[in-house]
């Protein structure tokens, strides 16, 4: 749902009658109608009474802020943006904005008062605790990560620093916000982190999916970070009783994938011309998700899921590599015939397996399915021809991310000060404040 033209913003406010809570507050210019999804529509939790009501209906309403870290990235940015299409609840977006980040994703929000993107570091305690004070989020959804398993090979050391000491750094600054909240705020607060199936290792072949109770098994550094990171987050909420979620997803594909991974790598090269690069015998087998399903896990998660689980997240798409290649190339054989009338699979070419490759994942998703409710909207051909089409359709987003434009997108398009928010600078003002 988009923002209701008629509504007009009246900004941020302030109020010290509960512990200075700063709460997102959108006017209406007609009494009448409110464009605003209410906090019961997404979150099923308890919340105490608003501090604001809104002029239509009289409802109480809950105008609040939501954390999000690593929302620039692929799968936070498609959560970003969906979360904005469904609620006017106003998003706080840190990240880092590494070779990964690219707020151009986030492009159709450069206006849109609801979202602030914050230039800044999860490892950062002053600005993650000058954020919080802040903004007084009622949660925090954790996806900033490094996430390449090639680079991990190449250089682990940051993902050590940002998947395991980063994520301690948040928790820390979030144990110490959500101590100090008001008990039903406090209640109803959550911390949910993003985390990946890559983490309970490899599977033979027949042997049956990863379920939450596998134990974890990971190969690669990045799968042993991440695998750390789950481990501190349970810890946490275990000792120090924070209200944590974790959500262990299979492979995702869908817009604004940054052309590394496998799909969008095949697609972009594929139009280009060159060979589509395919590991050893190109049988690993892999779990896949079209994005906008795992944003609505992690909605659906973060609304009803219980403090402590762990949720596995999958589209019940078990698919060899080549099998994934071969289907990225008839569709585009279809949808954008090669010039010489060829198949774009003459384009495939094998290359040396990467060392310690997994040969299979495969996610058991009947928990979240039978405990939330929650199934995947799409199949893998729906969701793959959409994927397609949106990487023709945006050929200026790619060119962006294959040229580095996208890095100076940020000087570019936010000559505003507000637009971004340096971290630094947020964390100065904060802990003057
Ligand atoms: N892509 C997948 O198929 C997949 C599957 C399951 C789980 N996951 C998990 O989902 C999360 C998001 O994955 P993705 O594919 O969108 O990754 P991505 O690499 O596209 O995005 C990561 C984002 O985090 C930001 N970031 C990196 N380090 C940071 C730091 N120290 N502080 C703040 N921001 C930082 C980057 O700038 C980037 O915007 C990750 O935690 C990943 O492990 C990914």
């Amino acid at each position: 749902m988009n923002p209701d033209p008629t509504a007009s913003r009246a900004g941020f406010r302030e109020d010290d009658g509960e512990g200075g809570r700063i709460l997102a507050l959108t006017m209406i210019s007609t009494p009448t109608k409110c464009a605003t999804r209410h906090l019961s529509d997404q979150f099923e939790t308890p919340v105490s009474p608003s501090l604001y009501s809104c002029a239509c209906f009289n409802y109480l309403t809950f105008h609040v802020t939501i954390l999000i870290t690593g929302g620039a990235g692929f799968i936070g940015g498609n959560f970003v943006l969906d979360w904005l299409a469904q609620s006017n609840d106003a998003v706080i977006n840190l990240d880092k904005l590494t070779y990964a980040g690219n707020p151009e994703t986030l492009a159709s929000l450069q206006s849109d008062p609801r979202h602030t993107l914050v230039q800044g570091d999860i490892g950062d305690s002053a600005l993650l605790a000058g954020l919080l004070a802040q903004h007084r989020p009622r949660a925090v959804v954790n996806f900033a990560a490094e996430s390449h398993v090639d680079r991990s090979i190449h250089g682990p050391e940051d993902f050590i620093q940002t998947n395991i000491v980063g994520t301690f750094r948040l928790l820390e600054a979030v144990r110490a916000y959500w101590m100090g909240m008001a008990s039903d705020a406090k209640a109803a607060f959550r911390f949910l982190h993003v985390s990946t199936d890559e983490v309970y290792g490899s599977l033979s072949k027949d042997a049956p999916a990863f379920t939450e109770a596998h134990r974890y098994e990971p190969n690669s550094p990045y799968s042993a970070s991440k695998a750390a990171s789950d481990h501190l987050v349970r810890a946490w909420h275990h000792t120090y009783g924070l209200p944590v979620l974790t959500t262990n997803c299979s492979n995702n594909y869908g817009p604004y994938h940054f052309p590394e991974k496998l799909i969008p790598l095949m697609i972009v090269n594929a139009l280009a011309g060159k060979p589509l690069p395919v590991y050893g015998d190109g049988l690993q087998v892999r779990d896949w998700l079209y994005v906008k399903d795992h944003c609505s896990a992690i909605r659906r998660v973060l609304a009803a899921g219980t403090p402590g689980e762990v949720y596995n997240v999958g589209g019940w798409n078990e698919k060899p590599n080549i099998e994934i290649v071969q289907t990225v190339c008839r569709l585009l054989d279809a949808m954008r015939p090669r010039a010489d009338g060829q198949s774009y699979s003459a384009q495939i070419t094998y290359v040396k397996d990467r060392p310690g490759h997994d040969r299979r994942y495969a996610i058991d998703a009947s928990k979240i399915e039978r405990e939330l409710g929650w199934k995947p909207a799409e199949t893998f051909e729906t969701g793959i021809e959409k994927t397609i089409a949106w990487y023709l359709a945006n050929p200026e987003w790619v060119a962006h991310v294959q040229s580095g434009a996208y890095r100076e997108w940020v000087q570019t398009h936010y000559a505003q000060p507000e637009g971004v928010q340096q971290g630094l600078a947020s964390s100065a003002e904060s802990s003057a404040s």
